[in-house]
């Protein structure tokens, strides 16, 4: 148990993986913990791959030799020197190896214009989202949350939390007062993979943990507590309280759970439980990451998560959310509401093909929903590690990284090494580019972690740089969102932007590449400040479930109020 406030910027969670385990069901689960076996990036397995035609870089620079001018790209003022990894020592990499890697990499390269490309696509899906006549056509949900204010923080009591979806499953009792930050108490647990598929269970499960929670914490179990849920999956929201389940993302099943109200399923297995809990408001990760974030920052509009998913909401006008079917639902002074992007999926309809390369296209097929959460795929923790880990056996089938353990091997497929590349998660990847120096020492770490003790200098260096391509473009493809999202707050001078996730948090480097490319791509007149929002999440689920309630006492209170006679 841990007691944080809202100030603090230190996690309780009791563990830092990225990726959800989501385990195979035989012996592959040794090998790949996150899915299925690798296997159609190889047409040729004992001989050299063919790239094909479409491994081309988005910056149009198939190859890039060493001794090349580079023809721009490496000039190009906002793509990072990461290439010096590779010149630690001279002639670390021979140049027949070298001008491979650059091949077999370079689909990882983008530049501003396939940035500014990814804006305009996302643009256009953002538009007919909004459009009930178009909506059906466009890659981005823009669900209305119907959260239409941060908090007034004149909201009092304490409200009980449950934050699922994450990396791990949080039962949190958070105490509001005016004018102070919220006290936090929380737990962290990890969700069993078993119950990750039925929702019954779930609710079940986690109304067993919140009971257990309350009990270790001694609260009343006979006093009335309400309760804000963050789940972190499309939902089609009706209400504050009334949210359909869309479909599963992140490697969850709850097929059972699709169109059925999400609250009302919760509900029923705390009152099994013989809980005196209602929930009064079901908040998707972004919105509670804004609305923590908010509390703070007044100027607060945007709420990004960067972990296992990938997601984001903004304050957008209600005169330009035409898909919203009730408005009497809404506070009467209210002019904007909190729109869900779900912006993971962007790409689906086909529409990032210009950016999805081979490699992508392997982890999406290997996953559990393929076709679906494209732009996921391309940032988030949950896909990153395995994205590494397809170039790096592509690399390691061509010679060109750890030959020293391929032995007299001929076929890489029959020697572990190769499965074991496949361990490789996104965690993983945060640590090798900690690394600063010459000597590799976070890379060879985690190269002993994964089984692999002997790599070489060179095979080092090439994983580092293989790691530091992939993340950049990552971080590049989530700055060009977030700009988009800013041109969105027309009107707005000022503004922050409230981020949480796990990738965001330990990733070295993520932010930074993120900042310098909103450089270039965020509206110029716009004064806007990221700030990370650790654990928001839960801690703004409670504010909007305090704030629900309190909107529905001020109804109660006109509605019972006796008509004056004149
Ligand atoms: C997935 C979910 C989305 C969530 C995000 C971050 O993209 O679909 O609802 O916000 O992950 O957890």
């Amino acid at each position: 148990m841990s007691h944080t406030n809202l100030s603090s910027t230190k996690s309780n969670q009791s563990c830092d993986i990225y990726s959800e385990k989501c385990k195979a069901p035989n012996w592959l689960q040794t090998c790949f913990p996150c899915f299925g076996p690798p296997l159609s990036l190889f047409s040729n397995v004992n001989g050299k791959l063919n790239i094909s035609p479409q491994f081309k870089s988005q910056a149009g620079k198939e190859i890039v030799h060493r001794n090349d001018t580079f023809g721009g790209l490496l000039h190009d003022p906002l793509e990072e020197d990461i290439t010096s990894i590779l010149h630690t020592k001279i002639d670390l990499i021979p140049d027949d190896e070298y001008k491979e890697l650059m091949n077999i990499t370079s689909p990882f390269h983008i530049n501003v214009e396939t940035l500014i490309h990814v804006m305009q696509v996302m643009e256009n899906s953002i538009k007919m989202g909004l459009d009930p006549t178009t909506q059906h056509k466009s890659d981005l949900k823009m669900i209305p949350t119907y959260v239409t204010t941060i908090a007034t923080k004149r909201e009092e009591g304490d409200i009980l939390a449950l934050d699922l979806g994450g990396t791990n499953f949080r039962t949190l009792l958070v105490k509001i007062r005016p004018q102070h930050d919220p006290v936090v108490i929380s737990e962290a647990h990890i969700v069993p993979d078993s119950k990750k598929q039925n929702s019954q269970e779930l609710f079940r499960f986690i109304s067993d943990v919140l009971k257990l929670f309350m009990i270790r914490n001694k609260l009343d179990l006979n006093k009335k507590f309400i309760l804000g849920f963050t789940f972190s999956f499309p939902c089609q929201q009706l209400a504050l309280n009334r949210a359909n389940f869309l479909y599963p993302t992140k490697g969850w099943g709850l097929q059972d759970l699709i169109d059925h109200d999400v609250v009302e399923k919760l509900q029923e297995c705390l009152n099994e439980k013989q809980l005196n809990v209602r929930v009064t408001a079901l908040i998707n990760d972004t919105v509670g990451t804004l609305i923590a974030c908010g509390y703070k920052v007044p100027s607060c509009k945007v709420g990004i998560i960067l972990g296992t998913g990938t997601n984001a909401c903004y304050f957008e006008d209600i005169s330009k959310i035409q898909t919203i079917t009730d408005t009497t639902v809404l506070p009467l002074e209210a002019t904007q509401m909190i729109i869900n992007t779900e912006w993971g999926a962007l790409g689906d309809s086909g529409c990032l093909d210009f950016v999805v390369n081979e490699f992508d296209r392997e982890v999406d097929k290997v996953s559990n929903n393929p076709g679906k959460q494209i732009f996921e795929k391309l940032i988030a923790g949950m896909y990153m590690g395995r994205l590494a880990a397809e170039v790096l056996a592509v690399l390691m089938n061509h010679g060109i990284i750890l030959k020293a353990q391929r032995g007299h091997q001929e076929s890489y497929r029959q020697y572990s090494p190769f499965w074991v590349l496949y361990n490789l998660q996104t965690s993983h990847i945060s640590e090798i580019e900690l690394d600063t120096g010459k000597t590799f020492a976070n890379t060879r770490t985690v190269m002993n972690k994964l089984g692999l003790p002997q790599a070489s200098d060179a095979d080092c260096a090439i994983i580092s740089y293989t790691c530091r391509l992939i993340s950049r473009r990552a971080a590049m493809l989530t700055a060009a969102a977030i700009a988009v999202l800013m041109k969105r707050l027309r009107g707005s001078n000022k503004v922050c932007i409230g981020i949480d996730g796990s990738l965001y948090r330990y990733h070295p480097r993520f932010n930074m590449i993120i900042q310098r490319h909103l450089k270039t791509l965020a509206p110029v007149l716009l004064d806007y400040e990221l700030h990370i929002s650790s654990d928001g999440s839960g801690i703004g689920a409670a504010i909007v479930a305090i704030t629900a309630d309190q909107e529905r006492q001020k109804l109660k209170k006109i509605a019972l109020k006796p008509t004056v006679a004149c």
